[in-house]
């Protein structure tokens, strides 16, 4: 491919042809369920959408989208798949980071957007069942009428997909609240590359029958499966909710704050949110809206509590906020007054990924390290981008800032080195630098993206070959014939 020569496509996958096209046109039978690119040219604009990732950094060359509407569909094409050696790349909302949901080369996208139902929910348990194609805005905006909420929560809401979210094992903005889906995740519903439909669509809490197998479809990316439907435990959604943006004048004093507000805001904190400068300033830069607060500060913090008592809530920030400021930890601070301004603060953290996406290329690496040593990564990058002679937003020197943010209460970072557009020099500069950065603290190179293309090469540093061995074999038991998202990590 002239886009990744390092990766060579893999002889034994068959190239898609007219029959092949004819058997799925007769399967799915709706028009719009079959983009083909093989039989007619004029699809190529049609194909575009699932062949480039949200990012623009990764693009495939895939000729076929198919659109199943139903588990059945999915099974039969991925039997037909499997028997005939076509690769495949199951596909959400297509807003993965880190290149996983795009082909590489001629892999048939299989969309899940058709299946986008809500099965059931039960008004006392609070467990929702749907299809893995439910955006996840329209899941909460269901939940919220049901006076529920999804326990899990991004940017990407307006258009990811529960299915994507369970297969790159999202974590989001408020994990420090409600956990990571490998614990609310109560069951699935998944169709194996041989065409086996695997139905644990448990709606149970408690469920000790031997392994676990769900657990290894949350955060496969789509590696060795296709999760067709999704059982999650929801929690009640909060009838109070309240938004303080805070500034720092070091990173020192971010972790005193964290600590205080785990301590003063205990049971009804809900996310803990760190923004630095840098981030600010792009976001800044982009949208133009007026600052949370007046003075520059390196780095802020965004606050969010959710309760039962508005009154209650609204005292113990204002009494936490106080607090911080009299000890001289926080320097200055504003709390939301109402709806809109929540969403208005809230979109000063939410709306950085965009606003990066909006400048150029960036390069991302999405990092767990110990508390401590969190931001020093982002010190570092700068320091080695500034001295290989890059830094400036010039054509010579591509790079307009290397900056931080991400989901403090989680100790994950979010290191992000803006350009003006994708070049190589940055590229070498930042790996295997970051990636030796982080293993000599032992953290983890994927906290929450996953691993997709960007991290193929990188495995090694977060597990070590025992691990990445098991992996593979378990990656060849359920996909022997390795058609699932191939050319990604495994
Ligand atoms: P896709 O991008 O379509 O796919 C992602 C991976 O899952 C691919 O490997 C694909 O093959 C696989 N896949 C998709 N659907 C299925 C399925 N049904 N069965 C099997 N495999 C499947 N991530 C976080 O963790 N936290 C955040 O806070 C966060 N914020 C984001 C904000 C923005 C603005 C953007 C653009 C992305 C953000 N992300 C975040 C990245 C995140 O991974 C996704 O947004 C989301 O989880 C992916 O869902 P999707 O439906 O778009 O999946
Ligand atoms: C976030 O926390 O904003 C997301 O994970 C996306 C990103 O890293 O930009
Ligand atoms: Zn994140």
């Amino acid at each position: 491919s002239e886009t990744y020569p390092e990766i060579k496509r893999d002889g034994r996958f068959a190239t898609i042809t007219a029959d092949h096209v004819s058997y799925f046109r007769g399967l799915l039978g709706t028009e719009s369920a079959v983009i083909d690119g093989v039989t007619s040219d004029s699809a190529a604009d049609d194909l575009e959408p699932f062949n480039s990732d949200w990012m623009r950094k990764y693009r495939g060359h895939c000729k076929l989208v198919l659109k199943p509407g139903s588990t059945d569909e999915v099974s039969k094409i991925l039997k037909y798949c499997n028997d005939n050696m076509l690769a495949v790349v199951p596909q959400g909302g297509n807003t993965g980071l880190v290149g996983g949901s795009v082909p590489v080369f001629d892999e048939i996208v299989i969309n899940l957007s058709r299946m986008n139902q809500i099965i059931d929910f039960d008004e006392v348990g609070g467990t929702l069942v749907a299809g893995a194609g439910c955006i996840l805005e329209v899941a909460d905006q269901f939940l919220a009428s049901k006076g529920y909420i999804f326990p899990l929560d991004l940017g990407a809401k307006g258009s990811c997909q529960i299915g994507g979210n369970l297969s790159t094992n999202a974590g989001g903005l408020r994990l420090l609240r409600y956990g990571s889906l490998h614990g609310t995740v109560l069951g699935i519903e998944a169709v194996l590359p041989d065409g086996t439909i695997v139905d644990d669509l448990c709606k149970l809490r408690k469920n000790n029958t031997g392994y676990d197998l769900k657990q290894l479809f949350i955060g496969a990316e789509g590696t060795i499966g296709i999760i067709t439907k999704v059982s999650i435990q929801c929690p009640q959604r909060s009838t109070a909710q309240n938004v303080a943006f805070f500034g720092l004048e070091s990173f020192e004093k971010v972790q005193q704050a964290f600590r205080e507000a785990k301590g003063q805001l205990s049971e009804i904190l809900s996310a803990f949110e760190l923004m630095d400068e840098g981030s600010q300033a792009l976001i800044r830069d982009v949208t133009k809206n007026r600052k949370p607060l007046d003075d520059k500060y390196p780095f802020y913090c965004l606050i969010e509590t959710s309760g039962s008592n508005a009154d209650h809530d609204s005292e113990k920030l204002q009494a936490f906020l106080e607090d911080v400021m009299e000890k001289g930890i926080v320097s200055d601070g504003t709390l939301a007054q109402d709806e809109t301004q929540i969403k208005a603060l809230w979109a000063w953290r939410e709306g950085i990924t965009e606003a990066l996406g909006h400048l150029g290329g960036v390069y991302k690496y999405d990092v767990s390290i110990p508390l401590k040593e969190m931001y020093q990564l982002v010190e570092d990058t700068r320091a080695r981008v500034d001295a290989a002679g890059l830094l400036g937003d010039t054509d010579d020197h591509p790079v307009r800032a290397v900056v931080g943010y991400g989901h403090m209460g989680d100790s994950n970072l979010h290191l992000n080195v803006s350009t003006r557009r994708f070049d190589k020099r940055v590229e070498e500069v930042l790996e295997p630098f970051i990636y030796e950065w982080i293993e000599k603290r032992q953290g983890s190179i994927s906290a929450e993206h996953g691993l997709g293309l960007q991290k193929k090469k990188y495995i090694g540093y977060s597990r070590n070959p025992t691990m990445v061995g098991l992996m593979r074999q378990i990656k060849t038991f359920f996909d022997p014939n390795g058609i699932m998202n191939p050319y990604k990590y495994l």
